[in-house]
């Protein structure tokens, strides 16, 4: 077979901010596991990815911080790369595009395009802020939704209804940067007339049949609404400079203006390969994978990305002319976590390094990779990642390893035992290893990674099934010869798993090996590493020695994932408990109590309030809830039973006005008789006091 040469990369992650689960579950794993296959298979690989080091949320992350961009990406650009190392991403290079290399590259990218006539120049109004003196790109700018009224649509996008906006489509804009009411003001951008490409483009795209469905389904209807014009340049403060030359050439004065970031960045998938291949000495290197027919470019990304990658830089590298394009984009769906989306502003999102410390890589890789977001959204659940833990990858693989290697250990003085005279069933198990390993193969090169992984945990469990029939413990001695077979067999699918779980689970994959007596995986075509090819058949020899360990999966507890949920709920609390404080302060505690019907001015005419003056009064011996009090109404005094002891001393009341209800039936109490009502102001908190003297506006009288 000779080697293809497969250039694969990820999405470069904006450094603004720290990874989730749902990133990791979108560009990143599926390109790892692809990665690690075709290595094993003997391909020729090279694995791209970087930090996304510039655009306007940087900008916008830094001014909030009240930092220097240059520190928002310094901070974030090493925590990604760390948790990206801790995840086991095999990148063959981990760049960053703030670096001059990155520069020098998307600079002389853009000024080639440029030189040949690719972009349209054109000036057109756009929103300016006054006191920031900035152009208001994207998100810099808010304003009303002229689709659904949102308040907070943001310049490029409506997030309540979705629609994509134009900035100076929102209805009172506001700068995010200072709150100022933003001016028209000209400005002049490079366009890349995608419209002028749409045929071109439909052309190419007929011709990718293979790629999945909802790849292919995006482009469609991003086509069928007709491809419009992008600008390429932005003024920001932050980015790849507009190349000089090319704007003296315009007569533009390209003080302020930078790169889009959408152009800058997947030619950061170039730069990084020029710096990978300049760290090994051969400058030239990354030609022979870029400016090459034969390489297989392979983009991993999630779905919010498939524009730019199946449209905008195909389009670019092809007006450029020097470069190869993509061969596919297995662009992902997304992840929600606990049935809600991940959302950074409400803290609801499980941080990438923040699994790392409390579960292994592996697990991690396992669970996200069982529910991959391939062809629909998932969701993330830690019950259910603690299931698949354990009844799955621990059960059923752990668990295999386990009963044969501890077996073979006791029995066989762990050497594997020979296999002598094979019954149909042996050869059957036997059989399946070449079959699981062209299944498994087949369902990564068509990027059903969820499909490859259920095909080798089926293995696992057709082992523990042979294991179960085979009953080594009673052939043992009834049939020595059987158990030998039983546990030869046995061992050799341990063996292959060890090989076909390799880019799943390294890690687990690695230790598998070593308790084999196997060494390394190929890592690279002419490397003497075990290869994928070698799992179709029996690895074991005869005789080879095996070791029995610790467990290779322990078990998670329950709490470990009841306190993973207490500590999601927890910070998103903490992130929304601002909003919710206000909200409590307002209100103190209580509602208010709900208005009563409303009623005829002739029904409230009837009642006769008067003011009164409390002369005396003191508690009633037979009652914890009545004053007895004496009131001057002018005219006469009246006793009147107040049911306020509960709440008020005698003393709160002597002496003050209070307004009576004076034509109230007499009503007779406790052997005497109440002549009237004293209105008291319950407030929320339920106190009372003489309405006269309310405590609170809204305050029951009653
Ligand atoms: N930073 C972008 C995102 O996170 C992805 C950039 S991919 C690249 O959505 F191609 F531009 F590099
Ligand atoms: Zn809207």
């Amino acid at each position: 077979m000779t080697a293809t040469r497969y250039l694969v990369t990820s999405a470069l992650p904006y450094a603004n901010g720290p990874l989730h689960l749902g990133h990791a579950a979108g560009a990143y794993l599926p390109g790892d596991i692809f990665c690690r296959f075709q290595r094993l298979r003997g391909n020729e690989v090279l694995y791209i990815c970087g930090s996304d080091e510039h655009g306007a949320a940087i900008l916008m992350r830094a001014r909030q911080e009240g930092v220097t961009p240059k520190d928002v990406v310094d901070r974030y650009h090493e925590r990604i790369a760390r948790a990206f190392e801790r995840f086991g991403m095999s990148f063959d290079w981990y760049g960053r595009t703030s670096s001059a290399t990155h520069h020098e590259t998307s600079a002389a990218f853009f000024e080639k395009l440029a030189g040949e006539g690719r972009f349209v120049l054109r000036s057109e109004e756009q929103l300016f802020d006054p006191e920031a003196k900035l152009f208001l790109a994207d998100r810099f700018v808010v304003g009303t939704c002229p689709k659904c009224g949102n308040a907070n649509a943001y310049g490029d996008q409506c997030e309540a209804c979705g629609s994509s906006l134009s900035a100076k489509d929102l209805i009172d804009p506001r700068s995010t940067l200072t709150s100022a009411t933003p001016v028209l003001r000209e400005t002049t951008h490079w366009f890349l007339p995608l419209g002028d490409h749409q045929e071109v483009l439909a052309k190419w795209i007929a011709s990718r049949v293979d790629w999945k469905p909802n790849v292919l389904g995006q482009i469609k209807s991003w086509m069928e609404g007709g491809l419009e014009d992008r600008a390429m340049t932005r003024d920001l403060p932050w980015g790849v400079a507009v190349p000089k030359a090319v704007a003296d050439a315009a007569g533009v004065d390209a003080s302020g203006k930078v790169l889009y970031v959408w152009f800058d960045a997947p030619i950061g998938y170039i730069s990084a390969t020029r710096e990978w291949s300049q760290a090994h000495g051969d400058p030239d290197g990354w030609r022979r994978w870029w400016q090459n027919d034969e390489t297989q470019l392979v983009h991993f990304i999630g779905k919010d990305n498939i524009v730019f990658h199946c449209l905008v830089f195909p389009l670019m590298l092809h007006l450029h002319g020097d470069y190869v394009l993509p061969r596919d984009v297995p662009a992902n769906e997304f992840l929600n976590l606990e049935g809600q989306k991940f959302s950074t502003s409400r803290n609801w999102a499980v941080w990438l390094d923040d699994a790392l410390d409390e579960f292994p890589a592996d697990y991690l890789r396992y669970a996200l990779c069982s529910i991959l977001p391939e062809s629909k959204d998932a969701d993330f659940s830690w019950r259910d990642f603690g299931a698949r833990i354990n009844n799955e990858l621990a059960d059923t693989l752990g668990n295999l390893v386990h009963r044969c290697v501890t077996f073979c250990v006791r029995s066989f003085e762990g050497r594997v035992p020979p296999l002598e005279g094979p019954s149909d069933v042996d050869r059957e198990a036997l059989d399946q290893l070449a079959r699981t390993t062209r299944a498994v193969a087949d369902s990564i090169e068509h990027y059903r990674f969820r499909e490859a992984l259920a095909e080798l945990m089926n293995l696992a469990r057709h082992g523990n099934k042979y294991l179960s029939d085979g009953e080594p413990w009673k052939t043992k001695k009834s049939d020595p010869r059987a158990c030998a077979n039983t546990i030869h067999v046995a061992l050799q699918i341990v063996a292959s798993l060890s090989i076909l779980s390799d880019p799943f689970l390294p890690d687990i994959a690695q230790r598998l090996r070593g308790r084999l007596g196997l060494g390394a995986t190929r890592r690279e075509p002419q490397d003497a590493g075990l290869s994928w090819d070698a799992a179709a058949q029996p690895l074991l020899e005869v005789g080879a020695t095996v070791h029995d360990g610790e467990a290779l999966v322990p078990k998670i507890e329950d709490s470990a994932i009841e306190a993973q949920l207490a500590k999601l709920e927890a910070a998103s609390r903490a992130a929304t408990g601002t909003a919710t404080e206000a909200a409590d302060a307002s209100s103190s505690a209580a509602a208010y109590a709900p208005l009563l019907p409303t009623i005829a001015f002739e029904d409230f005419a009837k009642i006769d309030l008067r003011i009164g003056r409390v002369l005396s009064a003191e508690k009633m011996k037979k009652s914890k809830k009545l004053l007895r009090c004496e009131v001057d109404l002018g005219f006469e005094v009246r006793q009147i039973l107040a049911g306020v002891a509960e709440h008020l001393t005698p003393e709160d009341l002597i002496g003050k006005q209070v307004v009576v209800v004076a034509n109230l039936a007499a009503r007779p109490m406790l052997g005497t008789e109440s002549q009237g009502m004293l209105l008291m102001a319950e407030g929320r908190d339920g106190k009372l006091s003489p309405a006269t003297a309310a405590q609170e506006a809204g305050a029951t009288v009653r």
